[in-house]
């Protein structure tokens, strides 16, 4: 049977998240959990099977109606597909199988459209090349997100790591955790809505400018500081501004209950940093952790949490799969 499969890294924010918004830099990661999507031969319908989403639904290949509104940025991707590149939209079916958690902040639906559209392409016997996944993959993103500044879509293309900054755009760096450390992602559990969160530290900084405006000064030269201890290997200085940025996200109304108690948890039992990744409110935390403190740090979440990850940073982007 003809097929084609294709993976693509999720991601985490480091660092910046929010203050982002207003202007200061964000350093993004990809990490080692990823979606895989499988384009395989089918008739009738374009078939859609995910059940970690606990998704199974359709698109018509004819006029790109689908049957369940979590389609809607994919069929805008097949349209975008067929109208700019000139693909054919064939009849096939598509098996999304993913470590990635959904909806908790990692960017799980850039990963599922980048890997569909190399799938896909590859499939069609045209594998698109990196910039072209990067341009269809953010239609995509846009019909998910309204505005996205295309972090997620960047990560799960390129991989490795990025420097954001609003109006200017990307700069990639290397990234790498210093030998002996881990980067553990824990999903609270709670769904986070990124929208109100945003809306909600957007009024606290216009409230509060003439003060506000240094914690943002003070989030743009975390990101500084962080590409040294980054380059060093400095995992204390890593860790400690992991600390100082989850301040700052807490003093800018990021924060809630959920996430001080993990990251309080997270830092009694031996983490050496501990912050809310992406919105907050709900979604995840990121930890970084001594190799030989993982265990301990784990169990002091049991029976909290949703799930914890234990990461590699910086992987590589999207990329054709072998069966
Ligand atoms: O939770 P995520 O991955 O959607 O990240 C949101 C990041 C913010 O800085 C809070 C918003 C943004 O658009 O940059």
């Amino acid at each position: 049977m003809r097929k084609a499969s294709a993976s693509a890294p999720g991601k985490v924010i480091l660092f910046g998240e929010h203050f982002v918004v207003k202007g200061s830099r964000s350093l993004a990661v990809a990490i080692s959990l990823r979606v895989k999507t499988t384009v395989a031969e089918s008739r009738g319908k374009i078939r859609f099977y995910s059940p970690l989403a606990g998704l199974e639904s359709w698109i018509d290949p004819v006029n790109l109606e689908y049957g369940d509104e979590r389609l809607a940025p994919l069929a805008r991707m097949l349209e975008y597909l067929r109208d700019k590149y000139g693909f054919n939209i064939e009849p096939h079916k598509v098996i999304v199988e993913s470590n990635l958690p959904v909806g908790a902040g990692l960017g799980s639906s850039a990963s599922l459209a980048a890997s569909y559209a190399l799938a896909y392409t590859a499939f069609m016997g045209s594998p698109l090349s990196k910039d072209e996944l990067l341009d269809v993959s953010y239609e995509a993103e846009k019909v998910a997100h309204g505005n996205p500044s295309g972090v997620d879509n960047t990560i799960a293309v390129y991989g490795g790591g990025l420097i954001y900054k609003r109006g200017v755009g990307f700069e990639r760096v290397e990234v790498d955790l210093p030998p002996g450390y881990r980067l553990l992602i824990i999903d609270t559990g709670v769904p986070r809505n990124t929208r109100s969160v945003v809306e909600h530290v957007l009024n606290i900084a216009s409230m509060t400018w003439e003060a506000s405006e240094h914690v943002y000064r003070a989030a743009d030269k975390i990101i500084d500081l962080a590409l040294k201890a980054l380059r060093n290997k400095d995992a204390f200085l890593l860790g400690t501004l992991m600390n100082l940025n989850q301040g700052l996200l807490n003093a800018v109304g990021a924060s809630s209950e959920v996430i001080e108690r993990v990251v309080f948890s997270l830092r009694r039992s031996g983490a050496v940093g501990a912050k809310l990744t992406g919105a907050g409110w709900g979604g995840s935390v990121i930890a970084l952790v001594s190799e030989d403190l993982v265990g301990r740090v784990r169990e002091s979440l049991s029976g909290m949490v949703k799930s914890i990850h234990d990461v590699v940073i910086g992987v590589d982007g999207v990329s054709l799969e072998n069966h």
